[in-house]
Formats: C-alpha cells, sequence, structure tokens
C-alpha cells in the first residue's frame, strides 16, 4: 500500500509531457538502453499524450515513477487492447507499493475505458518483474491457452 498521498499515482495529460520524458529517460539511462533525451521525448509525448491513444501515468511530485500505455483495437476483441510501453519506479523507492499502485490505478482505467486485454512485454530474465506481474494477475501464456509466448519484432526504418 502506498501510504503517502504525495506518491499516490494520477492519470496526466500533455501538460505533464516533460515529467514523464524526463522518468523514460532515466529509465533507459538505468539500464543502459540508448535514449534520444529528455527534450526529443517531451517533444513527443506533448503529441502523444494530446490524443487518446496514449495515456501516461505519473506518482510523486516531482514525478517519481512513469507508466506508458497505448490502446489499439483488436478483431477478437470488442474493447481496445491496451499495451504497456514502460513502467519505471526511481531506484530508491522500489519495493514500496508504488508499481502496485500504478498498475491498479491502470486496471480501474481500463475498466472504465472497456478495455478487453492489458499486454506486456517482460524480459525472459527478468524474474523480479515477472514475478510482480504475476501478482497482478497477469501471465506469460497467451489468452485461452497453456504455451509460453513470447514477444517476436522486427524493427523497419
Ligand atoms: C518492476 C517495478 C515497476 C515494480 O515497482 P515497485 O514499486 O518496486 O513494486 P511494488 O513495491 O508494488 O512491488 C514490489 C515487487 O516488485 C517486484 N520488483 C521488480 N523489480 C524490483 C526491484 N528492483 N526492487 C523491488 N521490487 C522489485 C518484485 O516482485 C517485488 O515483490 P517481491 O516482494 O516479491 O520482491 C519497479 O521495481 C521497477 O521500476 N523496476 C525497474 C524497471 C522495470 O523492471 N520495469 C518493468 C519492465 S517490464
Amino acid at each position: 500500500m502506498v501510504e503517502e498521498r504525495r506518491l499516490m499515482p494520477r492519470l496526466v495529460g500533455a501538460d505533464e509531457a516533460g515529467e514523464v520524458a524526463r522518468l523514460l529517460h532515466d529509465f533507459n539511462v538505468e539500464f543502459d538502453t540508448p535514449s534520444p533525451g529528455v527534450e526529443f521525448l517531451t517533444g513527443r509525448l506533448r503529441e502523444l499524450l494530446a490524443g487518446e491513444l496514449t495515456i501516461a501515468i505519473l506518482a510523486g511530485l516531482p514525478a517519481k515513477a512513469v507508466a506508458l500505455v497505448t490502446l489499439r483495437p483488436n478483431v477478437w476483441y470488442p474493447g481496445p487492447v491496451a499495451l504497456l510501453d514502460e513502467l519505471y519506479v526511481a531506484p530508491e523507492l522500489r519495493g514500496q507499493g508504488i508499481g502496485s499502485a500504478i498498475i491498479n490505478l491502470l486496471l480501474r482505467f481500463a475498466a472504465e475505458q472497456g478495455v478487453s486485454l492489458i499486454e506486456i512485454n517482460v524480459d525472459d530474465g527478468d524474474v523480479d518483474a515477472q514475478r510482480f506481474y504475476e501478482r497482478h494477475g497477469f501471465s506469460d501464456t497467451g489468452p485461452g491457452s497453456d504455451e509460453g509466448a513470447s514477444y517476436w519484432f522486427r524493427e523497419l526504418r
């Protein structure tokens, strides 16, 4: 349980694009992933968060945790499918329930919006994050299947 009010997660709009960008940049830096930088990300997020298909959640003032979610239609489901693109809690605040509070807010938002499915890509070796998602009812087998599913991709330039 997040006890401190100032750490309660909230849905945010384009006006907080800079805070979202700062945390996404920190996420990449911590995990040695290239980042285009806070300024570039801020501009991109300002555009995306002005639309209805990208949703951001922040926790903390100043923000210490972020989730970024995108929505898309899918032929097999009546409601949108949500992809949890990013979830990050600043290292010094992990293990205190902030990530769980963000997932709970996401689940409430998804229920209100009629979302049918939430997807997440988790690295094979990230057993801590896997345990976290399992605890929140997610699974690495496809819906209606007991076979493990993995994420394949091909980047197009
Ligand atoms: C995964 C993450 C978002 C969870 O947020 P959190 O606020 O630490 O989570 P909570 O306090 O609500 O729950 C704690 C659980 O998170 C999981 N966890 C994952 N990484 C962790 C970390 N570095 N420190 C503490 N807990 C972590 C554990 O399952 C832990 O439960 P445990 O008691 O069984 O160990 C956060 O730890 C994080 O940002 N990790 C680094 C980035 C990352 O892995 N993001 C997910 C990418 S798919």
